[in-house]
């Protein structure tokens, strides 16, 4: 098994389609990542085509060539935090989920991260949710909860747990 991860500036249609099977099979799988299910294929490369910006860092997984996972670092534009950024949609396709592949990818994303001297980094996960035990894993110290944050699919209205690292 072959991993390379990419930084990338823009997506292919064929890379727009491959990310959009993998959000529809998140979401599919409970994730909560701003869609619930079901969530058609259409809205989900809709997604995918508004991602690249200059202020957005999008990182892609690959193992043996076919994407496996995703992660985002959104870079704070504010002229007193050019030190912070905010991880989002990290994603693992259920298929290669648990065999290392988060960690790599967020391995990566702290080390471009530095290169740009974003130094404290920020992100937000469903109270609860396995991405919790994740994040700690990764050395991610919990900051606090906001309760009623997002709807998940059975109707509930879920609490969500910011996490912060500080880059040394
Ligand atoms: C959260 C997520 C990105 C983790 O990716 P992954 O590639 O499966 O994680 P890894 O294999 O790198 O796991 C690293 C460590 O994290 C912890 N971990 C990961 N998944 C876990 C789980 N389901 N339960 C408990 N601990 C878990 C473990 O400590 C694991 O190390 P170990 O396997 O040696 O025990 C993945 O599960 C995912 O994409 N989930 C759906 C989308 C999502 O919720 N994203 C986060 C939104 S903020």
């Amino acid at each position: 098994m072959t991993t390379k991860i990419r930084v990338v500036t823009s997506l292919s249609d064929a890379e727009i389609q491959r990310l959009g099977e993998m959000l529809v099979a998140v979401v599919e799988a409970g994730a909560s990542v701003g869609y619930l299910p079901p969530l058609d294929a259409s809205v989900a490369q809709q997604y995918w085509r508004g991602v690249c910006k200059p202020e957005v860092l999008l990182l892609l997984a690959e193992v043996d060539g076919e994407i496996a996972g995703t992660v985002q670092l959104e870079l704070a534009t504010k002229a007193n935090a050019r030190h912070r950024a905010e991880v989002n949609r990290l994603l693992v396709d259920p298929k290669y989920q648990r065999q290392g592949l988060g960690r790599v990818l967020m391995e990566a994303l702290e080390s471009e991260a530095k290169v740009l001297g974003r130094t404290l980094l920020h992100l937000d996960t469903r109270e609860g949710d396995t991405s919790n035990d994740f994040y700690r894993s990764q050395g991610w110290t919990e900051a606090g909860m906001i309760p009623m944050w997002a709807r998940s699919s059975g109707g509930s209205l879920d609490g969500t747990v910011f996490y912060y690292k500080v880059l040394e």
